[in-house]
């Protein structure tokens, strides 16, 4: 599959068989993040792997912002992972020019990671919906660290088709011409 034919066929699957993942697999998965490019090559991120059922089970009870239901089929993921930044010098220097390079930085990653797992049949969900503080605390990590963003990964439950992984119909898409412009905001599309 090459990359314009992951990235098509994405999508965000959020119903998972038990089926786990191999391990050989997820290291490839890690990989992708690991070669990923970041400001000043910094590499200022950490990926911690959960894939403890015991652990999984509490992130939707214990993590779920407002209504405890909000990602209930988040326990059903056989691996989730937490991406991690910190910011290095860099970071901050970049900041004081009104740069967010820590957010690019890791955002990269995690998208290098969803792309390497579609391309091996395997479906993610970005979940942004957590809370922070109670989630370190979970998971062990350190004050100079921030969760960015948690990627639940598995086999979908439901069989893929040329549509979408997992047999999910694509999301609407506002058009080029809403979000494009050349030169200048606004112009010449
Ligand atoms: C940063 C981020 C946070 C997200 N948080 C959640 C979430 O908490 N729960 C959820 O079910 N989906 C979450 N999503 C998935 C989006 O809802 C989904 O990507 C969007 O609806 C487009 O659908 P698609 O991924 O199938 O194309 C998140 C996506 C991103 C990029």
């Amino acid at each position: 599959m090459d990359v314009f034919e992951a990235i098509r066929w994405r999508r965000s699957v959020r119903n998972f068989s038990p089926q786990k993942i191999e391990h050989e697999k997820l290291l490839q998965i890690l990989e992708a993040a690991r070669i990923a490019p970041s400001s000043s090559n910094q590499q200022a991120w950490h990926f911690v792997v959960i894939d403890d059922p015991g652990i999984i089970e509490q992130i939707p009870k214990q993590v779920a912002m407002g209504t405890k239901a909000i990602i209930p089929w988040l326990k059903d993921a056989p691996v989730i992972i937490a991406g991690c930044y910190t910011k290095a010098m860099t970071h901050h220097i970049a900041k004081l020019f009104g740069h967010e390079n820590h957010l690019v930085d890791i955002s990269i990653a995690m998208t290098h990671i969803v792309l390497a797992a579609t391309a091996l049949n395997i479906g993610t969900c970005f979940v942004g919906w957590f809370n922070e503080s109670k989630l370190k605390r979970l998971l062990n990590i350190p004050r100079k660290y921030k969760i960015a963003v948690l990627l639940a990964l598995g086999y979908p439950a439901d069989k893929s088709t040329d549509e979408g992984i997992g047999g999910i119909a694509p999301r609407s898409r506002k058009s080029l011409k809403e979000i494009v412009s050349y030169n200048k905001f606004g112009e010449n599309f």
